[in-house]
């Protein structure tokens, strides 16, 4: 809800849990009054207001008429420069006459009961008419320069999404040198601040730190969002842990270059901004243009970092996700990549198809490798016609084969690069990003395509189209695998050279959109080597983001952790590779790898024409599983209970809406000697419920146990390692002791589930929980009048 104090020239914006404030000053500034826990709404909030009673030494005040109005202390709704606000500003503008002080004051408002669109960029959208919109007018206090604030509230998911609209109303050109999409100050410096860092392989790291005077600042000047820093960024009282504390979540709806910064003033004011990254940025607009930064969302928990990921991820599902895919379970797919990489033919692939089907696969994705004469990472990105020699029949005739096989068609493409050697290339060499006398940088042996040049957009909606079209494809994988050098366009004038890294992202928004258009029912999955480009803008054109090209099951327990921060499980691709895993070398139980990508969209990435008996028993009871629970484990409430950051074990959950069911993975990186005894404290249940807890049904590969195996299983006299052990081992599927543990739901979620012990180096009994190195488990809790 927006409410407006008129007479106080006051706005409060409220969601279900939290409220936002602010008001105009005397000097006709915007001020932030209070973000934070919902307040009961009041005709006046004066009392909160910030009290300016004296000038300030050493500070400028604003203007005779208001001598003790001070802009560096004042908590300002958008940074500007030159009138003695001396911290970052949001909002930097050259005038024509070449000065670059902006002052804006409030002009008026407008209400709307809707979501107001943001042309051309990626936005947050309503298709349940949940949101309002506050639109507040500034303008400069001398030049025709004049902004809208864009406030849009999301009750249900205590969002507010904001950016600004710069509009050039003189004669004369002016610049940009810097549109950032928000500001938010405090008057108090009292947080850390987290954020996700990374880099390939390795993604979605948590990083917290104190804040201390200065500016703390994190971004991407490598033309997409990135894995080293993700457009996001919390800040958090110190005391705040998952379960408790402020925290103030910001996230950015864009995918190229971006800036976050925190900063805490002299007078200890903190301010956090977030946006385009202002380096190698300048926009000149031309009277009468304008120019619309991206969306930023925040919300506000005070029941720690939990709370705050469930907004984010209430906020994605509901007001990011296009509503054709809106709660739709995404399909378990297998995945040649890991399976084959490019070596590969038609028979090969059939192969793989068909004992995915067997396993209960529902979806065959090709990767790289089928157009052109792509046998390398060092040709061919930009031909995307058929690989005669690997598929004879082209990729329609693979794709009706695997049609036929029962299973859906999926496609890798990689359009927004070119390789050199590409008939394109030879075609086009202007197409690509590269600097007049330069050798380009070559990344992954690959240059970037220039998406500023409406040419190479056309071009790549015309042979994308054919692509799906001739194939039939119900999944389209959209790799980007390069981060950029040698930026520059041949297709831009001198003067738009600056703002560059944003028209390569327009131009990339502009085909997706069309896509989108032409192909709504076509599942899109962004990847960028990964996890390079996870963010909401991507997010909005494509429902999914393959999480990282990190498949170790070990190593994706924190990329997940991370990760999901911010987005919810059903956006994370997350399968179960081979082993050893292909990025570390890790063995680690097939049981292992699915309890881990249980919690994401499901698939396959390994060989399975090449699985043991054990192993292909152990997958086709998994898949058989996820299905069971998928709406579960895509959808559910999702709670992290255990960091693996900062322990030996990492535990996370989802849970239904009603609270009668709940799916908690509980995993172990090494085993520990003689370790202590263990609770699971499960969230979100009902107190007044009582459950049943029960163990997934998985089951161990013998071999684990080495020589220990005749004396810790009862079985037929073993030799370790001789012949008739691996045979026993590949065929033979010892069940892990299940677990079933009854408890009163406020026992459960007070008290704490205790857990079997673990093994101990006496005795194998079905006392003990044998969890080993690397070892994991699934329990199902469920309430217990829900007992099938
Ligand atoms: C990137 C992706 C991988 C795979 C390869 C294909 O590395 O992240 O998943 O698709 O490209 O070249």
């Amino acid at each position: 809800m927006i409410i407006v104090n008129e007479h106080a020239r006051e706005f409060h914006l409220q969601t279900q849990n939290s409220s936002y404030i602010m008001k105009v000053s005397p000097s006709g500034h915007l001020l932030q009054v209070y973000y934070g826990r919902r307040l009961r709404h009041q005709s006046d909030f004066s009392a909160l207001h910030q009290q300016f009673v004296s000038p300030i030494s050493g500070t400028p005040c604003y203007s005779k008429a208001h001598p003790n109005f001070a802009l560096e202390t004042a908590c300002v709704e958008l940074g500007t420069s030159g009138k003695g606000d001396f911290r970052e500003p949001a909002l930097h503008i050259e005038h024509g006459d070449g000065s670059r002080v902006t002052d804006l004051v409030y002009k008026g408002y407008e209400l709307h009961d809707h979501k107001v669109p943001l042309p051309d960029l990626p936005h947050a959208i309503d298709p349940n008419g949940e949101a309002q919109t506050l639109a507040i007018t500034l303008h400069d206090t001398v030049k025709a320069v004049q902004v809208v604030l864009y406030y849009s509230v999301f009750p249900y998911v205590d969002a507010i999404t904001r950016s600004q609209e710069v509009t050039n109303q003189g004669e004369e050109s002016i610049t940009l040198e810097r549109a950032l999409s928000f500001t938010l100050d405090f008057t108090h410096q009292n947080f850390e601040l987290l954020s996700l860092e990374g880099k390939w392989a390795n993604e979605t790291q948590l990083n917290r730190r104190s804040l201390s005077k200065g500016v703390t600042s994190i971004d991407s000047k490598r033309g997409v969002s990135s894995s080293n820093h993700n457009p996001f960024l919390t800040l958090v009282e110190p005391s705040a842990n998952e379960n408790n504390g402020r925290c103030y979540g910001f996230a950015l709806i864009y995918s190229g270059n971006h800036q976050a910064m925190a900063e805490v003033s002299p007078h200890g004011l903190t301010r956090v901004q977030l946006g385009i990254n202002s380096f190698d940025f300048r926009w000149p607009l031309a009277p009468g243009e304008g120019f619309s930064t991206p969306e930023a969302v925040m919300t506000f928990s005070d029941k720690g970092l939990n709370r705050m990921s469930q907004n984010f991820h209430g906020f994605i599902n509901r007001h990011i996700i296009s509503p054709r895919w809106q709660n739709r379970l995404k399909p378990v797919q297998v995945n040649n990549w890991e399976a084959t990489y490019f070596d590969f033919n038609e028979s090969k692939l059939l192969r793989l198809a068909k004992k995915a089907k067997k396993l209960g696969v529902e979806l065959f994705v090709l990767d790289d490798g089928w157009f052109g004469k792509r046998d390398s990472d060092s040709s061919s990105l930009g031909d995307y016609f058929d690989h005669k020699t690997k598929l004879p029949n082209g990729v329609t005739g693979i794709a009706e084969k695997i049609r036929d096989l029962g299973l859906e068609f999926g496609i890798w493409v990689e359009p927004e690069m070119i390789s050199e050697d590409s008939e394109l290339y030879r075609k086009h060499p202007e197409w690509a990003m590269t600097c007049p006398d330069r050798e380009p940088s070559l990344g992954r042996n690959q240059l970037v395509l220039d998406m500023a040049n409406p040419e190479v957009v056309g071009y790549l909606f015309a042979q994308l189209c054919d692509v799906f079209r001739r194939t039939k494809t119900s999944f389209v994988k959209w790799d980007h695998n390069r981060n950029f050098s040698d930026v520059y366009s041949r297709h831009l004038s001198k003067d738009q050279q600056h703002g560059y890294y944003h028209r390569y992202m327009l131009g990339t928004y502009d085909l997706l959109f069309r896509l989108q258009a032409e192909f709504p029912d076509i599942l899109f999955e962004s990847c960028s080597s990964g996890g390079n480009r996870f963010d909401m803008g991507m997010l909005f054109f494509m429902p999914q983001t393959w999480t990282s090209d990190n498949t170790d099951a070990v190593e994706r327990m924190s990329i997940q952790y991370g990760t999901s921060l911010v987005f919810p499980l059903n956006t994370m691709g997350a399968h179960v590779s081979g082993r050893p895993s292909h990025q570390v070398l890790r063995i680690t139980p097939i049981e292992t790898r699915f309890n881990v990508a249980a919690f994401g969209a499901l698939g396959y990435q390994l060989d399975l024409t090449r699985l043991t008996h054990f192993e292909e028993r152990a997958i086709k009871e998994q898949i058989a599983w996820y299905k069971q629970h998928r709406q579960l484990l895509q959808y559910g409430r999702f709670y992290r209970l255990e960091s693996p950051f900062e322990s030996n074990h990492a535990q996370w959950m989802v849970v239904s809406e009603t609270g009668e069911e709940a799916l908690v993975g509980y995993y172990q990186k090494l085993q520990e000697s003689n370790r202590g005894y263990e609770r699971l404290y499960p969230q979100g249940l009902n107190v007044e419920q009582d459950y049943t807890i029960e163990t997934r049904k998985q089951y161990m590969n013998i071999r684990q146990f080495g020589e220990l195996v005749n004396g810790e299983i009862p079985m037929i006299n073993l030799k370790d390692r001789g012949v008739f052990h691996g045979i026993v081992a590949n065929r033979y599927l010892q069940e892990v002791d299940a677990e079933i543990y009854q408890l009163n739901g406020d026992a459960l979620c007070y008290g704490g589930l205790p857990l079997k012990p673990q093994f101990n180096a006496t005795e194998w009994t079905e006392h003990f929980r044998f969890i080993g190195d690397f070892g994991s488990r699934i329990y199902h809790i469920r309430a217990k009048d829900n007992d099938a």
